[in-house]
């Protein structure tokens, strides 16, 4: 069984997304042992209450400094013996520290087709803002391994969806979402459970058999 720890700041629909599917043995040995997040009020750990498993908060305005958050973060991780962090929808930078404890062991998703419309500043709705206002006719999501950058790491899966004339980036955010991000998140933490994923020269190679 893979231990996860799920990292969130919102609403945690990616979240549920994973619960389900683990329910529903779509994904297989693969656990949830832990979700925090960095924002006390967030419906994510109401999910994760209802789902039977332990949510915490763990937010920076509690420590002195980001080392020391840095610290109880990792110090959280490694005590719930998490073998896959995956951050679903968490905005809060994680530091080359942690990147390193785990390296290639954190996942994360990003609401579009990367390298487009990702970076520095490309979260939450002004991700769907600039795929609207650039007039792409396609985006989609990525689900990809974290290095030290921001979205650069190794790519594992990507889906695509249409961008509609009467789009609004709220309307785009939560298609992308249905048609994306709750398929391809469970699916990316089936194939690392199941061994199926291996990362060769910073490319991600996938033993798909379906
Ligand atoms: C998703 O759009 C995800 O791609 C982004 O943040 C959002 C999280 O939504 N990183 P939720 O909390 O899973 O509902």
């Amino acid at each position: 069984m893979l231990r996860l720890a799920v990292l969130v700041s919102g609403g945690g629909t990616n979240l549920e997304a994973i619960l389900q599917a683990i329910e529903k043995k779509t994904v297989t040995n693969a656990e949830v042992c832990l979700v925090i997040s960095n924002n006390a009020g967030a419906y994510a750990l109401e999910r994760a209450k209802k789902h039977g498993i332990r949510g915490i908060c763990i937010s920076p305005r509690q420590y002195a400094s980001r080392d020391e958050f840095h610290q109880a973060l990792l110090k959280e991780l490694t005590d719930c013996g998490a073998e896959l962090v995956v951050l679903a929808g968490f905005l809060v930078g994680i530091p080359p520290m942690i990147v390193e404890h785990f390296a290639n062991r954190i996942i994360n998703i990003h609401p579009s087709l990367i390298p487009s419309f990702c970076g520095k500043g490309f979260y939450g709705l002004r991700v769907h803002e600039a795929a609207i206002e650039r007039g792409v006719r396609v985006s989609g999501a990525t689900v990809h391994f974290v290095d030290t950058g921001t979205d650069t790491g190794p790519i594992i899966l990507q889906k695509a969806v249409e961008v509609l004339e009467t789009d609004t980036p709220k309307l785009l955010q939560q298609r992308v979402m249905e048609q994306a991000e709750w398929i391809i998140l469970p699916r990316a933490i089936h194939l690392i459970a199941n061994n199926r994923v291996r990362v060769e020269d910073g490319r991600v190679c996938i033993d798909d058999r379906g």
